[in-house]
């Protein structure tokens, strides 16, 4: 972006050969853009090795205990033995089994299936490693609580929080057709996020990474020790580890639907604006918002 196309005081591009297109504005600043990237990786991280802890225990129980006595399991991966003698993968949900060989519970190439939680392509190490999986974790899981403070401390300062998360009562008002409008996939660019944006984003940064975030640090005996009242909170240390999962699964099914819309909204535009802050809004667009 040079110096003449740009009106740095309003953000908003001079006219130039490409106005029919609609002018560029400065949607996202330096920080909104790096702390994203920088979760990006994390999770990326965080994901699989979260996922080799996982495989060291593949069960999720809901309440106090855990333990051949009691029924409270939500959520399993195991192998059995097949009449045939070979080995399958069993998925259990709330009771219903699924049979998930080749994926969870039995993997791996198929003249040596290895009997393990997620495969080795989801998993980081990709062998099972739970030692080195932790300090994946924890290392990940911290840099994530740092960029998220450096996010909402930023967003509150410079006002991306009130702008572009908080909701106004009018916009709440839009908010049937603006998902008319994605369900039709008719997508319009704004200097500001659609309704459906500012509550996902909002649900994603304020409940989800908070209540990962949390409940990860309710499972660790330092934690336990200093703020016994945080695992309490999420009904001990099995329903916390449970909790953790699901949001997990939550923000996998965010980044799938979130990927698909980056490119449904057009790839070029919403990319160039998380990298360089410049985005493309509509040329019919009176108010640049
Ligand atoms: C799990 C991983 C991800 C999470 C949790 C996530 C979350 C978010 C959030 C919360 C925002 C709004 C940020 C703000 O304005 O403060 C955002 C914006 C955006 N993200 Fe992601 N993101 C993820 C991965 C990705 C990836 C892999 C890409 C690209 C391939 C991507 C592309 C974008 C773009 C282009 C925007 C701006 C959308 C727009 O301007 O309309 N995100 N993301």
């Amino acid at each position: 972006m040079s110096q003449s196309e740009a009106d740095t005081d309003t953000g908003v591009a001079a006219p130039s050969s490409r106005r029919e297109k609609g002018p560029l504005v400065y949607r996202q600043a330096v920080l909104t853009r790096l702390t994203h990237w920088v979760w990006v990786v994390c999770l990326f991280f965080l994901l699989l090795s979260g996922l080799q802890i996982f495989n060291a225990h593949p069960r999720l129980y809901i309440g106090q205990q855990s333990g051949f006595e009691f029924n409270n399991t939500a959520f399993s991966i195991h192998a059995e033995r097949r009449e045939d003698g070979s080995a399958a993968g069993i998925t259990t949900v709330f009771g219903q089994r699924i049979d998930t060989t080749g994926v969870l519970g039995v993997s791996g190439p198929e003249d040596r299936p290895q009997v393990r939680g997620f495969p080795a392509w989801a998993t980081i190490p990709s062998y099972q490693d739970l030692a080195t999986g932790r300090v994946v974790h924890f290392f990940f899981g911290w840099v994530l609580v740092g960029t998220l403070l450096v996010w909402f401390v930023s967003s509150l300062l410079n006002g991306h929080f009130s702008r572009d998360i908080v909701p106004t009562g009018r916009e709440l008002r839009s908010l049937p057709r603006d998902v008319a409008d994605h369900a039709r996939l008719r997508f319009h660019h704004g200097r500001r996020y659609s309704i459906l944006q500012k509550l996902t984003y909002g649900i994603v940064l304020l409940v989800l990474f908070p209540l990962i975030i949390l409940t990860g640090l309710s499972m660790s005996p330092g934690i336990n020790s200093a703020w016994p009242w945080l695992i309490e909170i999420f009904g001990g240390r099995q329903t916390a580890r449970t909790i953790h999962f699901g949001a997990m699964v939550l923000l996998v099914g965010f980044f799938v639907i979130h990927i698909l819309m980056v490119v449904l909204a057009g790839p070029i535009n919403t990319m160039r604006s998380m990298i360089t802050g410049w985005y493309r809004i509509d040329a019919k667009r009176k108010d640049p918002r």
